[in-house]
C-alpha cells in the first residue's frame, strides 16, 4: 500500500515537467501517475499549485564535526540542509582531527549518525597520509578532498608529487578526487609579500590569490587526472579563466567536473567594501565579468553543478580588520536553494536546469544516481516541494546553521522549499523542522553505482615500481 501521495502538484525533471501525482511506499518513489488516479494511501498531501524536485545535492559542506563544534556539528549542519530542501550532502575533511585515516574516517561516521539528511564522507589527500588512502577507500570514503592551497585548518597541501601517487591509488576505485585547486605556493609568495608591506585590508585578499592561482591549479590537475585516469571535480570555481582549462581537458576526454557557489555568482569586488572581512572566502570573490563567465558556464555545462561550500564560523571570527586574521567561509546550504530560484523566478535558468545543476549532475558525477538525483519510480523519495513564488528575506539570525553571519544578509528571495523528503520521510514541513529526525540520514554508497574505473600508466605508477622492487 502507498504511503505518502503527494497530489496536485508540477513534477520537474532535468528536461521536462509534467502534472501528476507523486507516490511513495517506504523510501521510494512507488509511481507517478495521472492525478488522482491513487487514492487509497494512508496519507493524501494536496501540493497544488507547487512543484516537485529532485532534493538538492550539495557535494561540499563543511560541518565541523569532530573538533570545531562551537561553528557547526552534523545535527545543526543537516538541519540547515532540511531547511533548504538539500537531501544529501558530501561533508569535507577539515575537521579536527581531520579525516586522514580508516579510524577517523569511522570517528565522522559517529559523529554523522545524528544527520536527519543522507551525506557522503571525504577522504582527505594530503602530503602526509598517502599510506593511508587505501585504508580509507575499504572503510567507505565516498570521495577524496584534495587541499592544494591552504585555507581553514591549515592541512599540508601534497606537492605535485604526493598529488600524482594519491591520484594512482585512487584512480582505481574510480572514487572522484574533489580539488581546493589553488595553488599554495603561489599564494604564500604573495601573501608573505603584501603582509610585509602592511596592506591588510580585504580586498588585499584578492591580491594574494588572483585568478592565475586557479587556474595553474586546474590545468595542472587536470594533466595529473588525465595521465592517471583518475576522477576530479574542480570545487567552488570563482573565475573566468579557469573555465578554459577546464572547458579545455572535458575535450580530452578527461573525466573531470566542475561547481560554483552563489557567493561566486551574486558577489564580487564591488561588495568588499559594505562586507568587509565577512566576505573572506576561498577563493576569493572576483569581478563582475567573472560572475557572468560562470553564469554561461553553468548554462551551457561547462561548470556542471551548485554546491555551497558550506563553511560556517562565528562572527567574532569572521570580523576582524586584519582581513588575514578573519576567518574564511560562510554558511551556505539554506540559502543556495532560494538564491537560485530567484533566478528562475527572473528568467535566468529554467526550474528543468536548475534541476540538472543541483541535483541530477552531482548525483551522476559522485555515483548516486539513479537512486537520487531524478524523481522516477524506483529512485529514492528525495525531494524538495517548492512554492515559486513564496517571499523571504535572508537573515542570519533564522539560519538553523550555528554560523549566524552571512554576506547574504538582508536579500530578499523569491521562491523557496517549503517541504523537504528525505527516503520518504519528512524532515520539513511547512518551513519548520519536522521532529524525531535526528538520525533518519545515512550515509550513501557510491561505488557500488559507479561506472566502471579505467586507471591508466599504472605500470608507470609508485605502487607498481615498488611492488615490483620488493619482489626481487
Ligand atoms: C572553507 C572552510 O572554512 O572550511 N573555507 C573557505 O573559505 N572556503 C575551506 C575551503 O573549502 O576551502
Ligand atoms: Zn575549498
Amino acid at each position: 500500500m502507498t504511503d505518502i501521495i503527494l497530489t496536485g502538484g508540477t513534477i520537474v525533471h532535468e528536461n521536462g515537467r509534467e502534472r501528476a501525482d507523486l507516490a511513495i511506499t517506504g523510501e521510494a518513489i512507488s509511481a507517478i501517475v495521472a492525478p488522482g488516479t491513487i487514492t487509497d494511501a494512508k496519507e493524501t498531501i494536496d501540493v497544488g499549485g507547487q512543484h516537485l524536485i529532485p532534493g538538492g545535492i550539495d557535494m561540499h559542506v563543511h560541518f565541523r564535526e569532530p573538533g570545531y563544534t562551537h561553528k557547526e556539528d552534523w545535527q545543526t549542519g543537516t538541519e540547515a540542509a532540511a531547511m533548504g530542501g538539500v537531501t544529501t550532502v558530501f561533508e569535507m575533511p577539515n575537521t579536527n582531527p581531520p579525516t586522514r585515516s580508516a579510524t577517523e574516517l569511522r570517528d565522522k561516521q559517529r559523529c554523522a549518525a545524528k544527520a536527519c539528511v543522507d551525506y557522503g564522507i571525504y577522504g582527505l589527500l594530503a602530503e602526509d597520509n598517502i599510506d593511508e588512502i587505501p585504508g580509507l577507500i575499504e572503510a567507505g570514503a565516498n570521495a577524496f578532498k584534495c587541499f592544494m592551497g591552504n585555507t581553514f585548518g591549515n592541512l599540508p597541501s601534497p606537492s605535485t608529487g604526493a598529488m600524482l601517487e594519491g591520484f594512482e591509488i585512487i584512480a582505481g576505485s574510480g572514487l572522484r578526487i574533489s580539488l581546493h585547486a589553488e595553488t599554495a605556493s603561489i599564494m604564500a609568495w604573495r601573501q608573505e609579500r603584501l603582509v610585509k608591506a602592511g596592506l591588510n585590508d580585504p580586498l588585499h585578499h584578492i591580491a594574494a590569490r588572483p585568478e592565475i592561482v586557479a587556474i595553474e591549479a586546474v590545468a595542472r590537475a587536470a594533466i595529473l587526472a588525465e595521465w592517471t585516469g583518475a576522477r576530479v571535480h574542480v570545487l567552488h570555481i570563482s573565475s573566468a579563466g579557469e573555465l578554459r582549462p577546464l572547458a579545455e581537458a572535458k575535450q580530452r576526454g578527461v573525466d573531470i567536473t566542475g561547481e560554483t557557489c552563489p557567493c561566486y555568482l551574486f558577489l564580487n569586488s564591488g561588495d568588499y567594501e559594505r562586507l568587509g572581512s565577512v566576505i573572506r572566502v576561498n577563493p576569493p570573490v572576483r569581478e563582475e565579468k567573472d560572475s557572468q563567465a560562470i553564469w554561461e558556464a553553468l548554462n551551457s555545462g561547462v561548470v556542471d553543478m551548485i554546491a555551497t561550500d558550506h563553511a560556517p564560523h562565528t562572527p567574532e571570527e569572521k570580523t576582524n580588520d586584519v582581513i588575514w586574521d578573519a576567518d574564511c567561509g560562510f554558511p551556505g546550504v539554506e540559502t543556495q536553494m532560494p538564491l537560485m530560484l530567484t533566478q528562475v523566478a527572473k528568467g535566468r535558468m529554467s526550474l528543468e536546469h536548475y534541476v540538472k545543476i543541483s541535483s541530477a549532475n552531482p548525483a551522476r558525477a559522485f555515483g548516486l544516481w539513479p537512486m537520487k538525483g531524478r524523481l522516477a519510480v524506483g529512485a529514492h523519495a528525495d525531494i524538495a516541494v517548492l512554492d515559486m513564488s513564496r517571499e523571504e528575506t535572508v537573515q542570519a539570525k533564522n539560519l538553523h546553521s550555528r554560523g549566524k553571519i552571512t554576506p547574504f544578509e538582508g536579500q530578499t528571495t523569491i521562491g523557496a522549499p517549503v517541504h523537504t523528503v528525505v527516503r520518504g520521510r519528512f524532515v520539513q514541513r511547512d518551513r519548520t523542522l519536522c521532529a524525531d529526525v535526528k538520525g533518519h540520514g545515512r550515509q550513501v554508497t557510491s561505488i557500488q553505482t559507479m561506472p566502471k574505473a579505467d586507471p591508466r600508466n599504472q605500470d608507470q605508477s609508485l605502487a607498481t615500481i615498488l611492488a615490483a622492487g620488493a619482489a626481487s
